[in-house]
């Protein structure tokens, strides 16, 4: 892409789709909504922080917008500068006032694989596994890879979410769903040509979310016992 289509993106957006747009995060869980896209704008996608729109003229890029109030684009375009180049990564070619915009990741999320019943081969499971090594060697840690954040393009594997990146605490999402990809998706759902409807995988999507918060608590009691116990025995 020249550098006089890149202005020209930037001005559209700046001017046309910037001060149109609504965009509401109704509940920090769920996906943003976008109550108005000016045209001819197209929308892509929708994460719990950001809705993510291309124009028709500039097929190959992605404006990612941030809802008001939801945190995360300084740490997004922190990540970007520091991920470099890669395959299984999109780029950002500009970041400015909650939005930035993206190359743009032709494919099919894992989530909506499962929603069409689409074959996943193992070779993405590992290109995603790859990407992650390699975000890991450039001083990131990968969190928060679920299955809206990866994506399968002619049977190899992308990483489309990084946002989460600089947040040093374990998060297991991606261990999980390779847990799941090999023992449910592998024996059961792929030979059977399975679809799960939206509302199940919501459900699958909450259920987690729940049993998550029920662990750390848990987690949390259990050490307190801990702690005051080997207080006990050492006073
Ligand atoms: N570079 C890209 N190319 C194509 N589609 C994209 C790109 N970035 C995001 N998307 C689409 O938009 C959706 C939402 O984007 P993204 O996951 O980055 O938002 P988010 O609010 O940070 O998500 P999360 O809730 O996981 O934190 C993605 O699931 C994907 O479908
Ligand atoms: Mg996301």
């Amino acid at each position: 892409m020249d550098g006089s289509l890149i202005d020209q993106l930037i001005e559209t957006v700046h001017q046309e789709l910037i001060p149109k747009l609504q965009i509401e995060s109704i509940d920090p869980h769920d996906p943003v909504k976008i109550s108005y896209l000016p045209h001819p704008w197209q929308q892509l996608g929708a994460g719990n922080y950001a809705a993510v729109v291309y124009h028709p003229d500039y097929p190959n890029w992605v404006v990612k917008i941030y809802a008001p109030g939801r945190p995360g684009f300084e740490e997004e375009v922190e990540v970007y500068r520091r991920l470099g180049y890669h395959p299984a990564f999109s780029e950002c070619l500009y970041a400015a006032e909650g939005f930035l915009i993206l190359k743009r990741l032709h494919g099919v999320t894992l989530y909506d694989c499962i929603h069409r019943g689409l074959r996943i081969p193992k070779q993405v499971i590992k290109d995603i596994d790859e990407a992650l090594d390699y975000a890991r060697k450039r001083g990131l840690y990968p969190h928060d890879v679920h299955g809206r954040n990866v994506m399968m393009y002619h049977g190899r594997g992308l990483v489309v979410d990084i946002s989460d990146f600089l947040q040093e605490e374990k998060c297991s999402k991606w261990n999980n769903l390779k847990r799941a990809y090999y023992w449910l998706y592998r024996p059961i759902f792929s030979p059977l040509r399975i679809r799960l409807p939206y509302f199940v995988l919501d459900i699958v999507r909450k259920s987690y979310r729940f049993f998550g918060k029920l662990k750390n608590s848990c987690d949390r009691i259990f050490y307190k016992i801990y702690a005051r116990q080997n207080k006990k025995t050492h006073s």
